[in-house]
């Protein structure tokens, strides 16, 4: 009975994701920023790393484990797969087209884009913790065409990638993915390998920003599950609402809002925040709205109103613009189902992992982004100005990020009435909220009055 016992663990701890080393893995460095109302932010420093999937997986003398799928030699089942096969460290430039300088992170489509996470000094995830906060980045789609997507978003991942002693690479090799479409496709779940596909990933998904120069969408989903979640089969199926209720100004009746030479003009660089409102203006709260703005050429813009009739004119997420949304645009009820705001609220206070990712669908479009998604007849059915005729092939698409900060409700981009707004080693917004104005004091201190 004991050696039963002793041979079946050794059996298991053998079952590894290992690491390999044709490759040093080096991480692109990358610095963010905590910011508080009143008194500016402090930078960080941390780095991105590449998604497992996205790696170089091979065997010790150097043949590539899944060519196409798993090669069913090399891996004829997870256990044998998961000692055999390594992940090695990646070429980001080169091989990726993932490039770092300071707080910016440029990714070039290339080959076939990437998928990238933010990571600490301690090689885990950043678990960011966004209730009664918001999170600002700067953005430049001005070349990501129709049907490509430069995505920012949220994911309750493992801060530490799931590493144990089945996964001996953890989240410095870009393990743990999960999202609320619970992917098949990921190799490595949970320290066990997905040579057939059956198992999927599940977890409650925050998308920030799903966008290119046409169009924009920013959309919670909200999963039945807590943190990572593997399922089986048609386990799969009604944890999770991939759909989402998103806002996109162009579906929602602006379709001059955004894009090239529009109010938020896609040609030029801009600052998208995004707030995550309580009923109780505390962290602790249940999450009633997710509100965002945009800030272009020292502008604050913020973002578009409802226009489409039964719709509450609104210009933020909140329960009843969802209900509403379902009801009238026959929008599924998933997002009710899984809990709604009030899920995802809960998902966002245990913690998030930042995915940023550059991806595509030349197949059928990304319609669901930028195009007609439905029958043209009916209202909220145009997501966007592009068409077939728009998607082709651009391996030179990019997009660049930079600039990312989290903080207190209005800390990032604008200043309080007395929170400070300039003056010299001061590091902080320098607009101030409506209605106050930045008054110089001295040279070391200006204030919002
Ligand atoms: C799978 O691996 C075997 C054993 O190394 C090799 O002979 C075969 O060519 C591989 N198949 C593919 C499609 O790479
Ligand atoms: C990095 O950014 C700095 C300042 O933002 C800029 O001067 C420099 O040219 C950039 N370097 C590269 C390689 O893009
Ligand atoms: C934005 O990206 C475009 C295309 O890569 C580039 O030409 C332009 O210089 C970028 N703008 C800024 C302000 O960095
Ligand atoms: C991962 O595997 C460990 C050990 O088998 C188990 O305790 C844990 O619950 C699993 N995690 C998930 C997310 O399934
Ligand atoms: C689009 O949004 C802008 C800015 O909020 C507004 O001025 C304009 O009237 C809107 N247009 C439509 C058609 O809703
Ligand atoms: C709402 O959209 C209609 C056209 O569908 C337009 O005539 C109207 O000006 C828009 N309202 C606002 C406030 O922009
Ligand atoms: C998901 O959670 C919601 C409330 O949080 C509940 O109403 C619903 O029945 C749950 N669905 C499943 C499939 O567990
Ligand atoms: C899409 O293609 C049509 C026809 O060539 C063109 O008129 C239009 O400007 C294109 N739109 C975009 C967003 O590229
Ligand atoms: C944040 O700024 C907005 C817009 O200027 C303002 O309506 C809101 O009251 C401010 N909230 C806080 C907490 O300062």
């Amino acid at each position: 009975m004991l050696s039963i016992l002793a041979s079946s663990l050794l059996a298991s701890l053998a079952v590894a994701q290992q690491i390999g080393t044709f490759t040093p893995e080096v991480h692109p460095p990358i610095t963010y920023k905590t910011c508080t109302a009143y008194s500016g932010c402090t930078t960080h420093q941390g780095s991105v790393t590449l998604d497992a999937n996205y790696r170089w997986l091979h065997t010790a003398s150097g043949q590539t484990c899944n060519p196409a799928g798993f090669n069913r030699t090399i891996c004829p089942d997870a256990d044998t797969c998961g000692e055999t096969c390594a992940l090695d460290g990646a070429d980001y430039a080169g091989t990726y087209g993932v490039t770092t300088n300071g707080s910016a992170l440029s990714l070039l489509f290339g080959n076939g884009g990437a998928r990238v996470y933010l990571l600490d000094d301690t090689d885990n995830y950043v678990n960011f913790h966004v209730m009664n906060q918001e999170f600002t980045f700067d953005v430049n789609v001005s070349n990501v065409p129709c049907a490509y997507n430069g995505a920012l978003y949220f994911s309750e991942m493992p801060p530490d990638g799931g590493i144990s002693a089945t996964n001996k690479a953890g989240a410095a090799y870009g393990t743990g993915y999960c999202d609320s479409q619970c992917p098949t496709g990921i190799n490595f779940v949970n320290g066990t390998t997905n040579v057939d596909g059956t198992l999927g990933s599940c977890c409650n998904e925050m998308d920030l920003w799903e966008a290119n120069s046409l169009s924009t969408q920013l959309t919670p989903h909200p999963c039945n599950v807590t943190g990572e979640f593997i399922c089986t089969g048609t386990g799969c199926s009604d944890l999770c609402d991939p759909s989402g209720c998103e806002f996109n100004p162009f579906r929602m009746g602006n379709e001059s809002f955004y894009g090239p030479g529009d109010i938020v003009d896609t040609t030029k660089v801009m600052t998208v925040v995004t707030q995550f409102l309580t009923d109780n203006n505390q962290a602790s709260g249940t999450l009633s709205s997710i509100r965002r703005f945009y800030v272009q050429d020292g502008k604050v813009i913020p973002n578009s109103v409802v226009n489409l009739s039964g719709l509450p004119k609104v210009n933020s997420i909140t329960s009843d613009y969802c209900t509403d949304k379902m009801n009238v645009l026959g929008d599924s009820t998933a997002f009710d189902v899984h809990g709604g705001l009030a899920q995802m609220g809960q998902s966002l206070a245990r913690g998030a992992v930042l995915v940023i990712s550059l991806w595509d669908d030349l197949g059928g479009g990304m319609t669901w982004l930028d195009g007609l998604a439905g029958d043209a007849s009916q209202p909220g059915t145009l997501r966007g100005p592009c068409t077939a005729a728009n998607v082709t092939s651009d391996p030179a698409t990019s997009v660049t990020f930079s600039n990312i900060r989290v903080g207190d409700i209005n800390s990032t981009f604008s200043q309080v009435h007395f929170g400070q707004c300039g003056g010299q080693f001061y590091d902080g917004p320098v607009l101030c909220a409506d209605p106050y104005s930045c008054v110089f004091s001295n040279p070391y201190y200006s204030q919002c009055l």
